[in-house]
């Protein structure tokens, strides 16, 4: 299993200098996947070891195997980032966390195995389950989910501008057993003119159901939140978003943690004017940083990566005398 696990980090090189600064200690890599960004930067840096977390049982084993020439220096975890607090608690021995990896989506271990159900170039059981553990699967999104509903994941989502038709066409279907099955449904539903342009058809459709099934723009939103929290002063929280919609809410976030905006902690409505606020963090890119052309070169896979990172400030009180 381990070495059918294969997915080349991106970034990885702006990912080990972005963190460069932060002092030794403990990293939390919250999307360990294969392994990939974890072993670099343990290779890269003696003084750092690594928690590794993911809701994937087969890339917790992969990791496992693939860290474990880093001896206690690594240990891989199974959990969600939006259950932060909770893991660093139970796992973290009181150590303080100096660093915090998201590499949000899918890994290429999870696309390149037909039976997860992840991908429209193989047939197998709508599943997509990042979590085999959770019981909602793509079968209940597909089948289980009203048109109007459907139709607002795939647009939101998938920003698929073909959303409604699409929606129609597999509520019309039903039942929808098999990624194959809907690849065609969504093929068929979409203009002949446009089908023939870009990526294949079906790509958006699967993307949105993917991110409805594992609730990712909800767990980012509450990994997020989490992670401000568990990270030490002087830490660095770094994300790597695939999807505009991700890296939007990266960029809001880590913006409300750098400004000193009043109605972080305050209700809006409150008598008094609200007191000035400490910044939580300091905006280390203004604007993401991309994959170089060389990179993308060697893995497409990166293209769409969009890198941003903050350092937290202090651990102070935030209300500013
Ligand atoms: C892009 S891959 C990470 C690859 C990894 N950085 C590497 O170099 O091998 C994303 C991983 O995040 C995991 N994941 C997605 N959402 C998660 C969540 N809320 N909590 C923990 N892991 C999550 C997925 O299961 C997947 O293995």
């Amino acid at each position: 299993m381990a070495e059918e696990f294969s997915h080349l980090p991106v970034m990885a090189r702006e990912v080990v200098e972005l963190f460069r600064p932060v002092p030794g200690g403990m990293f939390v890599d919250c999307t360990v996947g294969g392994g990939g960004h974890a072993a670099v930067l343990l290779d890269a840096r003696p003084e750092v070891h690594v928690l590794g977390l993911d809701r994937d049982a087969d890339a917790v084993e992969a990791a496992r195997s693939r860290l474990a020439r880093f001896g206690d220096r690594a240990r891989v975890v199974h959990g969600g980032f939006e259950r932060l607090g909770e893991i660093v608690e139970r796992h973290g021995e009181g150590e303080q966390v100096m660093g915090i990896l998201m590499d949000l989506g899918v890994s290429s271990a999870q696309l390149d195995r037909p039976e997860r159900g992840f991908s429209f170039r193989f047939d197998a059981p709508l599943d997509m389950r990042m979590d085999a553990k959770q019981s909602l699967t793509a079968t209940e999104v597909v089948n289980g989910y009203e048109e109007s509903q459907l139709a607002l994941v795939i647009s939101q989502y998938g920003e698929e501008r073909f959303a409604r038709r699409i929606a129609r066409a597999i509520v019309a279907a039903r039942p929808v057993r098999s990624t194959r099955q809907l690849a065609e449904i969504v093929r068929d539903a979409i203009p002949a003119a446009t089908r023939r342009r870009g990526p294949h058809p079906a790509r958006r459709t699967f993307q949105a159901i993917r991110m409805e099934v594992n609730r990712e723009l909800p767990n980012l939103a509450d990994g997020l939140d989490e992670s401000v929290h568990v990270i030490g002063p002087r830490g660095r929280v770094l994300v790597l978003a695939y999807h505009s919609l991700e890296d939007r809410m990266v960029k809001e976030t880590f913006g409300r943690w750098a400004g000193a905006d009043a109605d972080r902690q305050v209700p809006a409505k409150m008598p008094v004017p609200p007191p000035k606020l400490r910044p939580l963090a300091r905006l280390l890119t203004r604007k993401p940083l991309r994959p170089s052309a060389d990179e993308v070169e060697a893995n497409p896979r990166a293209e769409s990566a969009r890198l941003r990172a903050v350092e937290r400030l202090s651990n102070l009180p935030d209300i500013v005398a």
